[in-house]
């Protein structure tokens, strides 16, 4: 069994940080989401792993290397342009060289283990095994119209969903869905759909077994997801506390990295303050990811994710529900007239008081 991690695409949902990022490797409590999908394939056994990898290739090899530090062997897989997930796919039938594997979108977190769904498949050896979950909006995503434990019909992002069942970024497939991808025609939006293929292969009487999953997953494409993700991973850390803390109170799950220095601060957890960090006179308060080398000075901010190197210093409102991203500076000027002075890349947004 192979694995396969799409990591391309442009982000376009998350500028302006994915001007300069690739959106799989924003960190969710100071990890990138990249790596969580990697360490869940790794867990199930899947030693070899196909990074499917476009523009911001350079930044994904930069991250992963040759995939040891994760225990797998990776092997880059380019893609010219992002023209769909079926299209990855067909771009990676020789390094699958026939072999059954596990598709995860790079920018997915899904808390299900994922090795019992691998071990029944690699069992069981249907056609293509899907995941579902109850969604609110299931327009957003691919649809699935299920009648009983069989896959009727699938519909990427339907205006009228037939039901509330949306695809997870989650497919295990046979080397039949090679079959499948070179079959159709790109869609209305030009992608190659995963989801006609799997269609295509419903439509040939293959067995597509679905799994609708209970516990949670995001797709992280938006900013309410990256805050949401970094909630529920933030409350999952196990508390820790390497660097200096003082004169201080730190409440419920914190993790404080090596190097961190909390001084006169209050920090409430679930939250996450990393390497080289400086907290002063400051609030942090819960589902706050405090990057490496970032500065917090005489300020408030929670349910946040500032990137490493960034700094807040006296700052005279609570900055809550933000993503900050690498060395940037907010800061109090005193220099008159006394006006918001900015400097702010293309496509940002700035709620002010
Ligand atoms: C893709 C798939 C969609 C699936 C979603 C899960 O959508 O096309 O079927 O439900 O991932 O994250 P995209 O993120 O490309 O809009």
């Amino acid at each position: 069994m192979k694995g396969l991690i799409l990591s391309g695409g442009r982000g376009t949902r998350l500028r302006p940080i994915t001007y300069t990022s690739a959106k799989q490797l924003v960190p969710v409590a100071n990890k990138p989401i990249l790596f969580y999908g990697i360490e869940a394939l790794a867990s199930c056994g899947i030693r070899d792993l196909g990074i499917v990898v476009g523009d911001t290739h350079q930044e994904i090899r930069d991250a992963l290397g040759d995939g040891s530090r994760f225990g797998v062997r990776v092997t880059y897989l380019q893609q010219e342009a992002p023209l769909g997930l079926a299209h990855a796919v067909l771009i990676s039938e020789a390094f699958m060289a026939g072999e059954p594997f596990v598709m995860y979108l790079g920018d997915n977190l899904v808390r299900e283990p994922l090795r019992p769904m691998v071990e029944r498949f690699a069992q069981d050896r249907p056609a293509a095994q899907i995941f579902l979950a109850r969604v609110k909006n299931p327009q957003q995503f691919g649809v699935a119209e299920l009648d009983g434990d069989r896959v009727v019909r699938l519909i990427e992002k339907p205006e009228r969903p037939p039901s509330d069942l949306a695809l997870v970024g989650v497919y295990m497939f046979d080397a039949c869905v090679f079959d499948a991808v070179k079959a159709i025609r790109p869609s209305a939006r030009g992608e190659l759909e995963i989801t006609d293929a799997i269609q295509w292969l419903i439509d040939r009487g293959k067995t597509v077994r679905p799994s609708v999953i209970s516990g949670w997953w995001k797709d992280t494409g938006k900013l309410e997801d990256m805050l949401e993700a970094n909630r529920i991973i933030l409350d999952g850390l196990e508390p820790r506390q390497d660097g200096v803390v003082e004169r201080s109170e730190v409440l419920g799950k914190v993790v404080i990295e090596p190097g961190a220095k909390v001084v006169e601060s209050t920090i409430r957890g679930p939250a996450i303050i990393g390497r080289g960090a400086i907290i002063e006179h400051a609030y942090v308060g819960p589902f706050t990811s405090i990057g490496d080398g970032v500065v917090v000075r005489s300020s408030e901010i929670e349910h946040s994710i500032l990137l490493e190197g960034s700094s807040v210093m006296d700052i005279g409102a609570r900055i809550e529900s933000s993503l900050i991203g690498r060395n940037v500076s907010i800061h109090r000027s005193e220099t008159k007239p006394r006006s918001y002075k900015l400097m702010i890349g293309d496509r940002s947004e700035i709620g002010l008081l």
